[in-house]
């Protein structure tokens, strides 16, 4: 099962923009059906855990202050080959890099400000989705 979901976030930045419900639209007409959802706000610890892979990196402390900002939405999503499929319909994390017609090159407004997480792997995407929804939310 794990290989047909992903998950994602609608990014502070832009949920604050009220662009969420037109995203969530575009993933809908991809053939993703949402089967968990929620619009919540992580602690600056929170958000430090969530991307613990990248704290060497050099954006980490920018990152985890801007996914602590403002709510976003969290959405495990289901289709077949999800991560992959998901990867491809929100483009490349610099938006300027972005295929046209990708969420991102259509709602990015920088490669922080990029609008979507989507997951990188199936074992990722099933850590991400348990960090926000327990198994009685996931549908
Ligand atoms: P995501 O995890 O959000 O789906 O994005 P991604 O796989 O395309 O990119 P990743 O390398 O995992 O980076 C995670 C997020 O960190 C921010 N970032 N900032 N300032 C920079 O050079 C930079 N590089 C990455 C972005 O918000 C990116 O989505
Ligand atoms: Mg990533």
């Amino acid at each position: 099962m794990s290989e047909k979901r992903t998950f994602t976030m609608i990014k502070p930045s832009t949920v604050a923009e009220g662009v969420a419900g037109a995203i969530l639209v575009l993933i809908q007409e991809a053939g993703f059906r949402i089967v968990a959802m929620k619009i919540t706000q992580m602690t600056p610890q929170q958000a430090g855990k969530f991307y613990e892979v990248h704290k060497e990196r050099p954006f980490y402390n920018d990152l985890v202050t801007f996914m602590s900002s403002g709510p976003l939405v969290a959405a495990i999503l289901e289709k077949d080959n999800a991560v992959e499929d998901f990867r491809t319909l929100i483009g490349a994390t610099d938006p300027a890099k972005a295929a046209p017609g990708t969420i991102r090159k259509l709602y990015a407004k920088n490669v922080q400000e990029n609008a979507v997480h989507g997951s990188d792997s199936d074992e990722n995407a099933a850590i991400e989705g348990f960090f926000f929804f327990s198994g009685l939310e996931q549908f």
